[in-house]
């Protein structure tokens, strides 16, 4: 089991924000639930809401009863004991020298101990918060970590800034970049796959792919975040980073070896052949309907809930398949995965069956993976009902939260899970390509109903080369 290898202090800024409190903080009572929190270990809230370390405690205590049904109430007080504030201003370095000496007066030892510094702030605080851990806590002697959270910047330009800021006073070793898609196993089972099942690599190949769809399907709204989101939309929220690196672990070169650096390398070639033809026709922009009456949106916002995309990889075995991605709020159910269509035998065409091969691989609500294949039904007529094969392979081991396994690979140290920069640039040059016609209105902004699986003319979008979304899942 992955437990907490070393003591540790987490230090979360922006303690008393959403991302805090529905995230971060459950996944710790996660974490100490399994017994993965058996070193010393304490958490430090930073914000600049006033509160003391008691109110922050009772904070803590309500953030994980919402989130967690019925949960283990010694555990979480025995954690919330742990937790401790401090209110500061994100750009005062006294406020920095202050909290760092704090910290010091609390923690039991320095030995072996590391410091994890997690951005749970908007983007704009970044830079005072990068500054004030790279002048004041970089002194000290225990080693610090930065764990930032997607989007990294809000496009190619603001993302290579970012970069730089952070190299003015931290290593690569120091940051992790996180995307907490790669916590989630069926994200990373996309590449783990083919080192068990030579098959895969065989069938992944374009010569006998038609299409490629990878969906990420929420059924919720804004849930509280509209603030955030209705400033970022869904293609810098979701496509940018979630769907792209799907993408990008289906269809990478398998690396020799599973390390990080090799896998990096790897996923950003994959990224960097990816394009996108800025064909209007080749992407939907959608709003459900009733976004802009929601709490906290502009009355008259066109900020979209909805995109699909139609892009190609620039690399022999890929040309010409083409690759679906859509993703949207308020839609007909939860579901992230992959669908692979195959391409049709030359003899079913002459005999007009119409049954597609599809492999499907879901990563959420659980993970499977599923072979659509016929068999012909008894009788003397050539007819065909579906075969598929698959069971849930939800949870066949060690199984904790995307957030929790983040944490734990962030305090062991290990970056396989997280970002590079590198991958993050290609991935905005695409998503920069798309965001200017958005900005030049050249794509409609389609309304769609909830409940639905988004406006009409993703279907049509499709339609046009000859295939439709798969929903039947
Ligand atoms: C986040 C987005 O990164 O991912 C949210 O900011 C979105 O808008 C969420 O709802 C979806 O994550 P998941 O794990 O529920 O698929």
């Amino acid at each position: 089991m992955l437990v907490a290898e070393k003591e540790f202090s987490l230090i979360v800024f922006g303690a008393s924000g959403a991302l805090a409190k529905e995230k971060i903080f459950p996944a710790l009572y996660e974490m100490a639930l399994e017994g993965r929190l058996e070193k010393e270990y304490k958490v430090f809230g930073f914000a600049r809401t006033k509160m003391s370390s008691e109110d922050f405690r009772k904070e803590f205590i309500e953030s994980v009863e919402k989130k967690v049904d019925g949960p283990n109430m010694k555990i979480l007080r025995d954690l919330a004991d742990n937790c401790y504030y401090f209110a500061g201003d994100y750009n005062s370095s006294k406020d920095y020298s202050d909290f760092l000496a704090y910290i010091e007066s609390i923690e039991k030892s320095k030995n072996d101990r590391v410091r994890l510094a997690y951005f749970s702030v908007p983007p704009v605080v970044f830079e005072p918060i990068v500054k004030g851990l790279g002048s004041i806590f970089k002194k000290s002697e225990v080693p610090l970590r930065l764990i930032l959270e997607k989007p990294f910047g809000s496009d190619l330009k603001s993302a290579k800034a970012l970069k730089d800021l952070i190299n003015i006073y931290f290593d690569h070793s120091e940051y992790y970049l996180l995307d907490h898609y790669l916590g989630k196993e069926g994200v990373f089972n996309l590449l783990a796959l083919r080192y068990a099942n030579p098959i895969f690599s065989f069938l992944l190949q374009g010569q006998y792919i038609s299409n490629i769809q990878i969906s990420a399907l929420e059924d919720v709204g804004l849930e509280n975040r509209a603030g955030y989101f209705d400033a970022v939309g869904t293609l810098k929220d979701m496509i940018q980073s979630h769907l792209f690196q799907i993408l990008a672990f289906l269809t990478m070169n398998v690396p020799r070896q599973f390390e990080s650096e090799l896998v990096h390398k790897m996923k950003t070639l994959a990224l960097d052949t990816m394009y996108f033809d800025s064909d209007i026709s080749h992407v939907v922009r959608g709003q459900y309907d009733g976004y802009a009456l929601e709490k906290g949106v502009a009355p008259d916002s066109k900020t979209e809930t909805f995109v699909a995309l139609k892009l190609g990889l620039d690399s022999p075995e890929w040309h010409n398949i083409p690759i679906y991605l859509r993703t949207g709020k308020k839609l007909a159910k939860k579901w992230t995965g992959v669908v692979i269509e195959f391409k049709p035998h030359q003899n079913q065409e002459k005999l007009g069956i119409k049954t597609i091969n599809r492999l499907l691989i879901q990563i959420q609500p659980q993970e499977k993976v599923e072979f659509y294949m016929y068999t012909k039904r008894s009788g003397e007529e050539l007819d065909f009902v579906p075969l598929t094969t698959g069971k849930p392979i939800y949870c066949s081991g060690d199984c904790t939260n995307e957030h929790s396994r983040l944490l734990l690979e962030a305090i062991r140290g290990d970056k396989l899970l997280f970002l590079e920069f590198a991958e993050i640039f290609e991935s905005w040059k695409i998503t920069d390509k798309v965001a200017d016609l958005f900005a030049k209105d050249s794509v409609a902004l389609n309304k769609y109903m909830s409940k639905d699986y988004g406006p009409i003319e993703a279907d049509e979008m499709l339609a046009r080369d000859g295939f439709e979304w798969f929903n039947d899942f």
